[in-house]
């Protein structure tokens, strides 16, 4: 019989397993994880200081390993120093081993604990080859014991995603795979759900009869920042809005889960991306100075920034658009939704406004719920009070500790399913013009830093309650 290896979230425990005749006890059954691509930038950044947390909280299992592995040998001593300062009883936990994804003969030097997870920190173009490679080696034989995390993007286009999952399904279970969108590692972004379906509140109002329009906004001030050459090949599209932004909508727009696990809740994701699709207002957007970075062309065409329309042919959502906005060299960096409730049947008041619900993710998150009272002394007329909850972020894990943790003890709740990958990519593959029709202008409009994007024409799309 399986039970769940650890309770109420936090407590990691020894699990009690009966049967008619004996009681015996066991310990979780994680013993270790293979980080491939240890001697890069995420390993040292993020998931060593990730299972660091997890470790200081005693959350590993007992007798869990962390080995570091890529094609280069800077030896365990060197690696473990270049990680930065830890304590030494952390740091017998870990190990380093040289050896190449593409060379089975390699992969054999690997001692895989007996259930185990592989963290692909690997360039996307090498996955393919890395589950093939493993799983030919034997070290993803048993699905219940052996797992993979990879990291977005998930294929390039629609048709490479298609091509990309059919290798892995033909190796792997999807019970195997967890894909990482770093955003389904944030509190705040979980707390959709929470505040969605943990009240009755929202509920009633939550749809077309009261939902005039949903504005999404993943805005940054910084630019690419060294990473033109990852950027030049992926553009805004398919950096924020095809996993990102549409995890939002999704989390936003599905249906209660009938519970919450990574089933129903990736199930109820699913079937409403399967109902989104593009509008026809589309702008997209260069920052002005990107051609001139490091590793760009002169002519680059590259996107920055988009802006646009996306409905849900629905029941719940059938109309109702879904304005987005995302790009860099922003005038101020924040995701934040913002729900637009339609008017009440009569205007009776003078000062009337819309009523809204804000759900800021960061920074500093925050719900408000923005309504008309009358305003104090003798006239009949309205303004808006904000009644507002500040989510307490700063209690928060970083995204990577969460999603280590969940990976670690076998919850893809928070990982992106193989069909929610697929989605995604139909809804945006118009945008990113690889087939015959291109429904955009190919050049993007360029905008100066510190605009919302080309304003003149972003402005047409709807009237935009810019966060602040
Ligand atoms: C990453 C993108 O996935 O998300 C970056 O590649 C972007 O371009 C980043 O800056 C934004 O993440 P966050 O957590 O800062 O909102």
């Amino acid at each position: 019989m399986y039970y769940p290896q650890y309770i109420s979230g936090y407590e990691k425990v020894k699990i009690i397993t009966t049967t008619p005749t004996t009681t015996m006890e066991t310990a979780p059954l994680t013993k270790g994880i293979i980080i491939f691509g240890a001697t890069g930038d995420l390993c040292k950044k993020k998931l060593i200081p990730a299972l660091y947390k997890l470790w200081e909280k005693n959350l590993l299992p007992e007798g869990f390993t962390i080995t570091g592995a890529s094609r280069r040998d800077p030896g365990t001593k060197a690696w473990k120093e270049s990680l930065g300062d830890y304590p030494k009883e952390f740091m017998h936990l870990l190990n380093y081993i040289s050896c190449d994804l593409d060379n089975q003969e390699s992969l054999k030097k690997l001692s895989a604990a007996e259930d185990t997870t592989y963290f692909l920190s690997v360039p996307p173009e090498r996955y393919e080859n890395a589950i093939i490679s493993l799983k030919e080696t034997g070290l993803l034989e048993d699905p219940e014991r052996s797992r993979v995390v990879i990291e977005k993007p998930f294929g390039y286009d629609l048709q490479s995603a298609n091509t990309l999952q059919s290798t892995i399904a033909r190796h792997l279970r999807e019970k195997q795979v967890y894909r990482i969108d770093h955003y389904l590692g944030k509190d705040t972004v979980n707390n959709i759900l929470a505040t969605r379906f943990g009240n009755i509140l929202l509920e009633p109002l939550w749809n077309r009869e009261y939902i005039e329009e949903v504005q999404i906004f993943a805005t940054e001030t910084i630019g690419c920042e060294g990473r033109s050459q990852y950027y030049e090949g992926a553009g805004v599209v398919r950096d924020m809005l095809q996993n990102h932004m549409l995890q939002v909508l999704a989390l936003i727009a599905m249906e209660a889960p009938c519970r919450m696990n990574a089933t129903e809740i990736r199930r109820e994701k699913t079937k409403v991306l399967s109902a989104t699709r593009l509008g026809d207002k589309l702008v997209t957007g260069q920052y002005e100075g990107y051609r001139d970075e490091q590793g760009v062309g002169s002519e680059s065409m590259t996107q920055t920034f988009v802006a646009g329309d996306l409905y849900i042919d629905n029941w719940r959502w059938k109309g109702v658009p879904f304005h987005f906005m995302t790009g860099k060299k922003m005038p101020y960096q924040c995701v934040e939704v913002i729900i637009k409730l339609k008017a009440p049947p009569l205007s009776l008041f003078d000062g009337e406004t819309n009523d809204r619900i804000v759900i800021r993710l960061q920074p500093h998150a925050h719900l408000d719920i923005q309504i008309d009272v009358k305003s104090p002394g003798l006239s009949d007329s309205v303004e808006l009070a904000t009644l507002t909850h500040r989510y307490p972020d700063w209690l928060g894990v970083d995204g990577y500790e969460k999603l280590l943790y969940d990976a670690i003890n076998d919850d893809q709740s928070h990982f992106v399913h193989s069909e929610e990958v697929i989605e995604s990519w139909r809804i945006v593959d118009d945008l990113l013009c690889t087939g015959d029709k291109c429904p955009i202008r190919t050049a993007p409009y360029v905008y100066h830093e510190g605009l919302w994007g080309p304003v003149h024409k972003t402005e047409m799309i709807t009237k935009w309650d810019y966060p602040s």
